[in-house]
């Protein structure tokens, strides 16, 4: 396993379209095992192909719970809505409200290509809309609602 460096925000890979994984093979294992190197190492909640360059339709999630990887994800559900805070890897140290649904039903492809489905709901489901817009080239600042102030991220500390 390696860690492998992440795209930051204005690079214009993140602004791209992912095409699907068609081949569940070692190469996209090495990937996985180097996405969760760097997921853990980072202190993030969430990361997708394109942050580390790889315009393929993957991205790993844990939020506290364990680690789960998509292949080829789709919400096939999304339920409620709600304002809740949100940051990316890609743009370190900022964060804005952003809204997303309270809950949501996701299918996906496992490394080993089996389907399986999933529901999250608060941090969970923000994370699934997060990572799964990065395979569509969409970043949250594109949704953003209100951009944090540092004296609010400083009070966000404190908490
Ligand atoms: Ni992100």
């Amino acid at each position: 396993m390696a860690l492998r460096n992440i795209v930051k925000e204005g690079d214009d890979i993140l602004l791209k379209k992912c095409r699907p994984v068609e081949k569940f093979d070692e190469k996209l294992h090495g990937l996985l095992d180097d996405m969760g190197e760097t997921l853990y190492e980072s202190g993030g909640v969430g990361l997708a192909g394109p942050q580390v360059g790889i315009m393929r339709r993957v991205c790993i999630i844990d939020v506290g719970d364990g680690l789960i990887e998509f292949i080829n994800p789709r919400i096939i559900k999304a339920e409620g809505k709600h304002q809740v805070v949100e940051g990316c890897l890609s743009s370190p140290g900022e964060f804005g409200i952003v809204e997303r649904p309270v809950k949501v039903t996701a299918v996906a492809f496992d490394r080993d290509g089996n389907e399986f489905e999933v529901e999250g709901e608060d941090l969970f489901a923000q994370a699934m809309c997060h990572e799964f817009d990065h395979l569509d080239g969409v970043l949250f600042k594109s949704k953003v609602i209100r951009m944090l102030s540092p004296d609010e991220l400083a009070h966000d500390d404190e908490e």
